[in-house]
């Protein structure tokens, strides 16, 4: 079989279609390991690989509200890829390895590390619920808080004497996702700004990987108008998921405005499927 047109999974080699575009057509070949809310992992064609699928679906408030946001998976795949890409230039290791097609990447397999990293800019979202703030208010500090991954639990914030005592992550490891955290904030803060967007605030999430007997950290997951909030800088527009969580309308067109503004070209072919967001909730 020409290597071309296979993948070769771990446990056999399947067929591919030559005109693999969306990597929709694929997904039952595949085996599935996993499916989140926004998106979906299979095996990848080499050990120690993944494919992440970016889905058009979305949900909010820990599943309580679901929707569908047409063209959102083929859009947050190009801006996680760019803004992947740009921290891996300046020595943040990430999962990312390059992208496959419109909704899919191919990431290296971590052992996730079950803890959300949210770093805060400006007062929103649960900060201003959680102390009565006013959302809008810069931060005098950026915060970094941290939340176990559980939705059975509903996501809670945690502290890192929880984070170290349950055994999430040492100690090392989780200094080692404070400080690449904050590198990211000032990196990210920096690029928005000069697109006219404020960072106010987005999750992280981590993973380990053994590389030549050194267990290294790596960014895991997405960064995307799904994981950040992202204003305008002059009239604090939301471009991001708040416009779903909010019922604000105008979801795709916010999230295709963030990719306009980074340089990232959806050519006709690739947004051809993209129609307008319909919810369904
Ligand atoms: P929060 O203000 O609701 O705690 O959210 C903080 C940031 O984390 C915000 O940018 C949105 C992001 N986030 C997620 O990506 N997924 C989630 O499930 C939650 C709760 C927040």
């Amino acid at each position: 079989m020409n290597p071309a047109s296979c993948y070769e999974t771990r446990n056999r080699v399947v067929a591919v279609p030559a005109r693999l575009k969306d990597g929709i057509s694929d997904m039952v070949r595949r085996r599935q390991l996993y499916e989140g809310k926004a998106k979906v992992l299979f095996e990848g064609p080499e050990p120690g690989t993944l494919v992440q699928h970016f889905k058009d679906e979305t949900s909010a408030f820990n599943n309580q509200k679901r929707g569908t946001i047409t063209g959102k998976g083929v859009i947050n795949n190009r801006i996680s890829e760019y803004l992947m890409t740009k921290l891996g230039n300046i020595g943040v290791p990430t999962h990312l390895m390059r992208r496959l097609n419109m909704r899919e990447q191919l990431v290296r397999e971590l052992e996730i590390i079950p803890v959300t990293v949210v770093v805060r800019n400006i007062v929103a979202g649960s900060l201003a619920e959680r102390f009565g703030l006013t959302e809008g208010d810069p931060l005098p500090r950026s915060i970094v808080e941290f939340y176990h991954k559980s939705d059975e639990l509903g996501n809670p914030l945690v502290v890192e004497e929880h984070i170290t005592a349950f055994g999430w992550a040492s100690t090392q490891e989780l200094d080692e996702m404070i400080s690449l955290s904050l590198r990211i904030n000032d990196f990210l803060s920096g690029l928005f700004l000069g697109i006219g967007i404020k960072l106010v605030d987005f999750r992280l999430e981590y993973g380990r990987l053994w590389e030549n007997d050194m267990l290294r950290i790596f960014l895991a997951d997405e960064i995307t108008p799904d994981s950040c909030r992202l204003w305008d800088l002059e009239t604090n527009e939301k471009l991001d998921k708040d416009r779903f969580r909010r019922d604000l309308g105008g979801i795709e067109e916010a999230y295709q405005e963030v990719a306009r503004r980074l340089g990232i070209l959806l050519p006709d072919g690739e947004s051809s499927d993209i129609t307008g967001p319909t919810m369904v909730q």
